[in-house]
């Protein structure tokens, strides 16, 4: 796993905290829910790492759950891909892969228990993920279509796609930034073309830099073409 900084290890996993307990960190001391000051989050769980094996997971040093592969809160549904015979405003050259997103309303489900309130796994999220267990949520303008050109890279973005699906991390559920609507199914943060032959929305073509922003998003949630390539 060369290549991954300690910084870039603990930035996967570590989750913004709505309402976290009036715990202090078991690492560092400092309050959980103190403005965490001069010091940028998740310093201490830096230190943790490079204190131990540096393997690209993280330990908490409570509970002992391991942090070794980001998945996120996406409620089930299914993808689908095929390749349409028509080019993208900028991909003149090569035909267009279509995903196709279905997901259906449902019931939020409560995390594996026991729930964890070790400052740690506060930390990584690990017992906030789902805003409102029990709570129906809704599921809006699904199936979502979304476009690559089918491309050497765009075929590269989709398996990296499928593999960010598998794990949870295309959907999310929470507010909606753009309906205000809350308990609903929402894009989390890689994003996607829904716009085929125009770009009136920002979600469309051309975008030249469009590939390489979602490999750099991807990054983010700890999938590389290299990582893939082991699953
Ligand atoms: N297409 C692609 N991405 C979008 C769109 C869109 N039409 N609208 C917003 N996004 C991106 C935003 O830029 C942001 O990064 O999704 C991220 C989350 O935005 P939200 O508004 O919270 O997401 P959501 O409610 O899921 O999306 C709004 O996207 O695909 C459409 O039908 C969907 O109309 C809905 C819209």
């Amino acid at each position: 796993r060369k290549g991954r900084t300690p910084e870039e290890v603990v930035k996967r996993y570590l989750q913004k905290v709505r309402n976290p307990p009036e715990e202090d960190c078991t690492i560092c001391m400092e309050a959980l829910s103190g403005p965490s000051g001069y010091k940028a989050p998740g310093w201490c769980l830096v230190a943790m790492y490079n204190n131990g094996n540096k393997d690209g997971s993280l330990q908490c040093p409570t509970c002992k759950t391991i942090y070794g592969v980001k998945t996120g809160n996406q409620p089930p549904g299914k993808m689908e891909y095929h390749v349409i015979p028509h080019s993208l405003p900028g991909h003149p050259d090569c035909k267009t892969i279509r995903i196709i997103y279905n997901i259906p309303p449902g019931i939020q489900v409560s995390p594996p228990s026991p729930v964890r309130t070790c400052s740690v796994c506060v930390m990584m999220g690990s017992d906030l993920s789902i805003p409102n267990p029990g709570k129906p949520y809704t599921a809006r303008g699904f199936p979502r279509h979304c476009y690559l050109p089918d491309t050497e890279k765009g075929r590269i973005v989709l398996r990296l796609l499928l593999v960010a699906w598998d794990r949870r991390l295309i959907f999310s559920v929470g507010t909606s930034s753009t309906t205000g609507e809350s308990d609903t199914v929402i894009w989390n943060e890689v994003h996607h073309k829904t716009e085929f032959g125009s770009n009136l929305t920002g979600h469309g073509f051309p975008d030249p830099g469009h590939l390489d922003n979602v490999l750099e998003e991807l990054r983010a949630q700890g999938i590389t073409e290299e990582e893939s390539l082991r699953d």
